[in-house]
């Protein structure tokens, strides 16, 4: 079976920038609250008129770029995104149109929080079975279009991003050792972004984003314990060889309690957030983890990344660097 690994990353966020302070306006909220009890600080948003094409585009050329990839050699366009510009052609269909990647297959999924890791979960077994070499997964989000600005417990966490990132068989810098991938749907009524066909039935709609917040924050906290564990394992080395931790970014309250939980006294991985600057992006959260973090990792290291989300669903990927 051939390594296969991500050569590069991009990024790439609106120009809107919304702060805690910009809220305090908007809702009976304070800075101090949500730095305190969600760790963000700001988030950028794309604003009524703004579209995530551009974005997704802007971050799939960086990443190409930084992998020395012309569009000509992209075997697939894997996108990740909850709520796209359109559902149909995909998004991943738009951005192989403005990469002029004419060889690419491309389709979208959607696995909420977790489709970063999930694309690269589809990518290792393309590349791994398929005749083919290289592909992008992108993942894109816009979450605060369904945010509803009234409600004080939900408008203060979401962000739009997006990021991209290199996946190749051939001469792959950073190996992908493991994927796994799951589910709770017992959980499934726990994150919703409801009414999609009453709202294009033009029918009364509730399509704002809800959550049960507390269930979401204590299988978060337990499903990160877990997963830090039981992964390392089954890629054949010891959770305390991880070098470095990548949480899905929904609340550094959950990635503080999960690293305290999973490490115990003694272990020295680190968990990484950025959560701070960006809001929680959904599934871009963990390539901006990424971006943020690519020039900390030295070779060898290994790289645990984790993601949970709406579904309930949840995923890990083994890197090393
Ligand atoms: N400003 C001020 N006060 C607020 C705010 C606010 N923005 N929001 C809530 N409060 C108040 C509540 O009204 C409540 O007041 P009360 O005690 O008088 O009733 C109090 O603060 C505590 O509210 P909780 O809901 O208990 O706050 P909590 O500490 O649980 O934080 C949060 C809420 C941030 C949503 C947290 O539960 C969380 O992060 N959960 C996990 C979310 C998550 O991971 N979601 C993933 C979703 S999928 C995706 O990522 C797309």
């Amino acid at each position: 079976m051939p390594d296969i690994g991500i050569n590069a990353i991009g990024m790439s966020v609106p120009k809107i920038i919304l702060t805690n302070k910009d809220l305090e306006k908007m809702v009976d909220t304070t800075d101090e609250w949500i730095v305190s009890r969600t760790g963000i600080k700001q988030r950028y948003v794309l604003g009524p008129n703004g579209r995530l094409r551009p974005i997704v585009s802007a971050a799939a050329r960086t990443a190409m770029e930084r992998g020395g990839l012309t569009a000509d050699k992209l075997d697939f366009i894997i996108s990740s995104t909850v709520i796209p510009d359109r559902f149909c052609p995909a998004q991943s269909y738009e951005i192989a149109h403005d990469l002029k990647a004419e060889n690419a297959f491309c389709f979208d999924l959607n696995a909420a929080c977790c489709g970063f890791l999930y694309g690269l979960a589809c990518a290792e077994s393309f590349l791994k079975t398929r005749n083919i070499k290289v592909g992008l997964v992108t993942t894109a989000e816009q979450m605060t279009t369904v945010t509803d600005y009234t409600d004080r417990n939900n408008c203060v966490l979401f962000g739009d991003a997006a990021a991209a990132a290199v996946v190749t068989n051939d001469h792959p810098q950073h190996r992908i050792l493991y994927t796994e991938l799951g589910s709770t749907p017992g959980l499934c009524e726990d994150v919703i972004i409801g009414g999609a066909k009453e709202l294009l039935q033009n029918k009364k709609t509730d399509f704002w984003f809800r959550q049960n917040g507390r269930t979401v924050f204590k299988f978060a906290v337990s499903m990160i314990k877990e997963l830090f564990e039981t992964v390392p394992k089954k890629a054949g080395i010891k959770p305390d060889q991880i070098r470095y931790v990548i949480p899905h970014q929904a609340n550094s309250r959950i990635t503080e309690a999960a690293a305290e939980s999973a490490l115990g006294k003694g272990g020295k991985a680190e968990f990484i957030s950025v959560i701070e600057k960006y809001g929680n992006t959904s599934s871009v959260s963990i390539g901006l983890g990424l971006h943020e973090s690519w020039s900390r990792f030295h070779k060898g290291d290994y790289i645990l990344l984790i993601a949970f989300g709406g579904g309930l669903s949840w995923a890990a990927a083994l890197l090393q660097w």
